[in-house]
């Protein structure tokens, strides 16, 4: 397939999230489109049913019709960021020189949680939380230490008061893998619970890495407040990228920040840390966050209507199901523990249903019962996918 003019992809520039049909979707051979049989509707990884910005595909397009596909250096990628973050979030805390540009958001976080604990230390984590978390950490042979979200998807100072006298006792060192937006609840942290977790942290001497991926997806209502932005936050380190707000996962790089008081702690970052970003990865995360926010803005606006349809389609056909309405994130939590479907309903909704959302045990505390629904995708497919889950039903 080729296009002489980025305007005649398919796909609808009103709404990236409209005019891509299920045929041209199943071409696609990324995680989403593969992990199952064609005839499963896939509503599980975090990957959209979107055409790539155009920006985007005019940068990566133009590197490789130059054979610009070596390897990555420099700061373009972190001068990107700066840039968007005071203009969009009015934020002047990437500074340049305090960043690193890194593979992706996972290797990011565990190269900041290295330069700061050690082999058998404790990692603070809120489940239900990106089951990656978990896998990462225990390969790097940290011990996790759960503070869970309450009920209500919320930060609770007690539980993470608890989590950090556990993971500092006798002295050893810790630190707190923070989610902000928050996967899988679509929870995005106030100004206050950031202040209340940098108090914390601070008195527990233990160092917070906010995973901040999501940070571009905050919907109409909510205000992503950057973790380093928050007094008594200038020992942590943040990790943003573009992978998700511009879907960008198959094409790695991120950038660590490290608050002023972190920078030393940065500055012994490996060099071989640098040799993960992908050249065209930089390329095309830096033309999204440059030229990228028009279609960023399409995106949400085509989020926040699926996260209305979403709530009136499950009230309709599954009002069982308790939807914690997301904040941020194109991620829907849905507790369907009343549905009477067991632990695990995603095998019920995928075996009976022919719908594959993710299931919630890998989330761990608070994981049973529920599921994860990926709604960045057409409203005629989320439509879809919801009108599978009831027939899904006993
Ligand atoms: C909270 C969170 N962190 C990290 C990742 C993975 O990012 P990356 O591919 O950059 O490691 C995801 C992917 O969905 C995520 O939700």
């Amino acid at each position: 397939m080729s296009y002489d003019s980025y305007d005649e992809m398919p796909g609808d520039e009103a709404n990236p999230l409209r005019g891509l049909s299920l045929d041209e979707l199943r071409r696609r051979t990324s995680a989403k489109w593969r992990a199952y049989p064609p005839d499963v509707l896939p509503l599980w990884v975090a990957e959209m049913d979107v055409m790539p910005a155009a920006p985007v595909a005019r940068a990566l397009t133009e590197a490789v019709a130059l054979g610009d596909t070596g390897y990555a250096t420099g700061t373009a990628y972190a001068e990107a960021l700066d840039a968007f973050a005071r203009k969009r979030w009015g934020w002047d805390g990437v500074a340049v020189e305090r960043t690193a540009t890194v593979a992706d958001v996972m290797r990011g976080s565990v190269e900041m949680l290295k330069l700061v604990t050690g082999p058998g230390d404790a990692v603070v984590v809120n489940p239900p939380v990106y089951p990656a978390f978990f896998g990462f950490l225990e390969h790097e042979d940290r011990r996790v230490v759960e503070a869970p979200l309450g009920p209500d998807g919320r930060l609770g100072a007690a539980a993470l008061e608890a989590a950090f006298q556990q993971a500092t006792a006798g002295g050893r060192r810790a630190a707190y893998l923070l989610c902000n937006p928050h996967n899988p609840t679509g929870t995005v942290h106030t100004r206050a619970e950031l202040a209340a977790v940098a108090e914390l942290a601070g008195a527990y001497g233990v160092r917070v890495v906010a995973d901040e991926i999501h940070a571009p997806l905050v919907l109409p209502g909510a205000e992503y407040v950057p973790y380093l932005s928050v007094p008594g936050a200038e020992d942590a380190f943040a990790l943003l990228s573009a992978s998700k707000a511009w879907n960008l996962a198959g094409l790695k790089a991120a950038v660590a920040v490290a608050g002023p008081a972190a920078a030393d702690d940065l500055a012994r970052l490996p060099g071989i840390a640098g040799h993960g970003p992908s050249h065209l990865g930089v390329i095309a995360h830096t033309a999204a966050l440059r030229d990228g926010a028009e279609w960023l803005d399409a995106v949400l606006a085509g989020l926040d209507e699926n996260r209305r349809l979403l709530g009136e389609l499950l009230e309709r056909h599954l009002p069982g199901v308790r939807y914690l309405r997301p904040e941020g994130t194109y991620l829907a939590w849905l507790d369907c523990r009343a549905l009477g479907l067991g632990d695990d309903p995603a095998a019920v909704f995928l075996e009976r249903g022919r719908v594959a959302l993710s299931g919630g045990l890998p989330f761990r505390t608070g994981g049973a019962g529920h599921v994860r629904l990926n709604f960045a995708t057409s409203p005629e497919l989320l439509t879809e996918g919801v009108r599978r889950m009831a027939a899904a039903l006993p």
